[in-house]
Parts: C-alpha cells; structure tokens; sequence
C-alpha cells in the first residue's frame, strides 16, 4: 500500500494534521496502537487558545466546539486568601480562551475523519517508521495475525511522549532537555457546577489548586499532590476536603462536591527534543515536547505544530517548495520554547516546593505581587496564556 503521509497517532495532533491534509487533497493514514475507545476515554486538557479553534475551524471540525464550547475573557490567580484576576480580554486586545475538553475535540475529529472515508488503523501493534533518512521511507505494523507495509512520501511521528517515532531516531542525532518536578497533579470529574464561572489557579501554603470546568454542569479540578501519591487513597470526600482547605473562603464555601467519575494522578515534568525534522520523519506535538500543565499549553503546542508542519507539506505538493519543510523545526522550537518557558514560570510561580527556603518562598511572594499591581506584568501573562501568534 502507498499513500503520501503516514501519520503514527490518533491523538489531538495526528488527527488535527489527518483533517487538514484530507482537506487540501493530500493522502493520509493514520496508525494508532490503541482503541478508539481507549483514545477517548482519556481525559486530558481543557483550554483552547484561539490559535487551535482557528485550526479546528480550518479542519472543519469545528461546529460542536462553536456551540459548547465556553468563552473564558480571564482568569483568577488565588492567593492570601483574595482572588486577583487576569483580564486576558482587556489585556491582549480582545483575545479569550475557550473551555472545551481534549476528549470533545478528539471525539470531534474523529468523526469528521469518518465522514471523509480516510483511513485510520486501531490497535496497529509494532508500528515502525522505515528508511525516513533517505527518499523512500515505509511504516510496518502487525494487525490481524500479519505484517503490513505502508511506503509514502513523509511520516509524522504524532504519537505522544511514549511513542515509537522519537526513539527510532538514532540517540547521536538528537538533543533532550528536561526538567523533572518535585511534585504531581491529582485531578478528578464531577458532574457538580464549578465554584467560579472563570478558572481559578490557587497558591496555598499545602500547595497548588486548579478549579477548571467542562461545562457549568461538570468540574474538573486539580490539587497538587507529591510523585508517589497512591491514588486508592484518595477517596472522594478526602479529595474535596483538601480542595476546599486551599481555596480562598469565598469560594471554599461555594463547592458543590458529588461523586467523582475520573480520577488520576500526572506527574509534572519539561521535556524538549531537538531537533524535530530527520529528513522524512516529523516530530509533532507530545512526542517532541512536554509541558506541566499549569497554563494549559500541551494540547495547544501539539496544534502550533501541526499548522507549521501542514503549511510546509501544502507548499512541498502544490509549489513544489520544500522550504516550508525544511523550516519546520526551527519554526516550531522557536514557539515551544517559550511555551515551555512560560509553562515553568507559571508552575514555579503557583506550587510550594518541598525544598523551598525562605529566600524562595519571599521571591514568590514578591512575583505574585508584583504580577497583581502591575499592568506590564499581567499583560505578559495575559499574552502567553492566551497564546502567542502563530
Ligand atoms: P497524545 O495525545 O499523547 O496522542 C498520541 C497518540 O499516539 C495516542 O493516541 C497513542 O495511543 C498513540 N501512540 C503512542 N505510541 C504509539 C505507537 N508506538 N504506535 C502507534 N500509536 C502510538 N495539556 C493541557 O494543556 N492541559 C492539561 O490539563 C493536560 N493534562 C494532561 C494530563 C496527562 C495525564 C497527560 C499525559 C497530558 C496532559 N496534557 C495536558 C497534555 C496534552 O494532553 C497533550 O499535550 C496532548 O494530548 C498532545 O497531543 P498529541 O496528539 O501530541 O499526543
Ligand atoms: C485544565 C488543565 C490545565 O492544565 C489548566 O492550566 C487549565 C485547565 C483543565 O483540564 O481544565
């Protein structure tokens, strides 16, 4: 079998990419080692920037996120007991956020690959990407007792941090960085409606909260937790009692708690890998770049990615320019760097670390002040948060 792109991934990224390539005429399959069903159970991100609603709009994939999707003009960064919110609208010229869960978009590009009849294989075992240093790479992977071969023109490794792509490239070729954090989020769904109708980043002296949402009827928050938290600990009542203890009064009285219905544990972490283009194989989303949450990039970089990765595989088939192309890493890294900053800065900014001296815990102080009576400081928040242009 042939086709020009192999995309390795069924998650955000790989089926963004899948969506946009269909709808320029470029042939596509995507390989996926789990079941769609597995995919979608995974609940992940929240936040959208305008940057990924225009890709999902460009996708036309967009019209249920339209719909339910909630507009968010700012947010709250919680601490001594007050509220301080960021007004990212009046800050950035108009811009907002827009909560709609990773799991509602990724079930929505699903559906919109169905309806195009482009080829998705799940439960692909052994995908391996094949020859990408020269100019007739192939993908193989095992599905119903035998081998297939897939040959094409590029392949785009969109398979997470976990994936086969990164680690098919020889280790001299390619450069990491990361940072490890002294700490993990514990996060649960509820069907109860959210303390605020704005998100709510909380700093507390036993540490970080998160009160997000899906919708006004479903909440999802987060507190922090240390690497090695057993999560059968955590029973429910546990879960809201430590919430509440970290949020101001004002909304510490507001939380509804009922029976949580996902609960998990992510350990926090930055990862880079340079670069992200070995000749024919590309590097998206995840499986170049991890980010901890605080700020909610993730999801948001992986769609930056795709639109730098998408424009240079339209210039390669309709201008016959690989320029795009081979522009794609630097074009990317350039962007996820300071995703990756930000993404830091925030995390630093709003978790107690266990090994923190008095000289750091006044440095945060001082930071969390100065961000909430300067306006130059909001305003660089306020810009990243909403996303930088890309
Ligand atoms: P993924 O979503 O990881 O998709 C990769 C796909 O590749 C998967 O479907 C996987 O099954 C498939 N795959 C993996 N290995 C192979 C293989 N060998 N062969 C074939 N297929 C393979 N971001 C935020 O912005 N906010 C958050 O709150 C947030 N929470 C997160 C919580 C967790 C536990 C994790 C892991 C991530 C979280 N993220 C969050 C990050 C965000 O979800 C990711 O950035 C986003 O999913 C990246 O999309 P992706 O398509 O690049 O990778
Ligand atoms: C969510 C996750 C984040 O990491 C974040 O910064 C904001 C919201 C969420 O899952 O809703």
């Amino acid at each position: 079998m042939r086709t020009q792109v192999v995309i390795i991934g069924s998650g955000p990224s790989g089926l963004l990419l899948g969506q946009l390539l269909t709808h320029a005429g470029i042939d596509n399959v995507i390989l996926d080692r789990a079941s769609k069903d597995h995919i979608l159970g995974r609940v992940r991100a929240g936040v959208l920037e305008e940057g990924t609603v225009r890709l999902m709009d460009e996708a036309r994939s967009g019209a249920r996120m339209y719909a339910e999707g909630l507009p968010h003009d700012g947010v709250s960064l919680a601490f001594d007991g007050r509220d301080h919110r960021i007004d990212l609208f009046g800050l950035t010229d108009g811009k907002r956020v827009l909560i709609y869960g990773q799991t509602e978009l990724t079930r929505d590009l699903m559906g919109c690959r169905e309806t195009t009849g482009a080829s998705t294989v799940y439960e692909a075992v052994n995908v391996t990407p094949h020859d990408f240093d020269g100019d007739a790479p192939y993908v193989t992977y095992e599905k119903g007792g035998s081998t297939h071969r897939i040959e094409c023109d590029f392949i785009a490794g969109c398979d997470g941090s976990h994936g086969v792509s990164r680690r098919a490239v020889p280790e001299k070729a390619i450069r990491t960085f990361e940072k490890v954090y002294p700490f993990g989020w514990l996060g649960i769904l509820a069907d109860v409606p959210p303390v605020s109708p704005e998100l709510v980043y909380a700093n507390h002296p036993r540490g970080f909260a998160l009160c997000s949402m899906r919708s006004m009827s479903r909440s999802r928050y987060y507190i922090q937790c240390s690497r090695d938290e057993k999560l059968e600990e955590w029973d429910d009542q546990r879960f809201w009692d430590e919430l509440r203890r970290r949020l101001p009064a004002h909304h510490a009285e507001r939380v509804v708690t009922g029976p949580s219905f996902e609960k998990s544990i992510a350990p926090l972490r930055s990862f880079v890998a340079e670069p992200m283009r070995f000749h024919r194989l590309f590097l998206v989303g995840d499986a170049a770049h991890i980010v901890p949450p605080t700020g909610a990039k993730g999801l948001n970089l992986a769609a930056s990615d795709v639109h730098y990765l998408y424009e240079g595989l339209l210039e390669h088939y309709e201008d016959r320019s690989n320029a795009g192309l081979d522009a794609y890493s630097a074009r990317a890294l350039s962007r996820v760097w300071k995703a990756v900053r930000f993404s830091w800065w925030m995390t630093t900014m709003m978790h107690r670390f266990p090994d923190t001296s008095d000289f750091d815990q006044k440095i945060q102080e001082a930071e969390l002040d100065y961000l909430t009576h300067s306006r130059a400081a909001a305003t660089a928040l306020a810009e990243n948060y909403v996303g930088l242009p890309f």
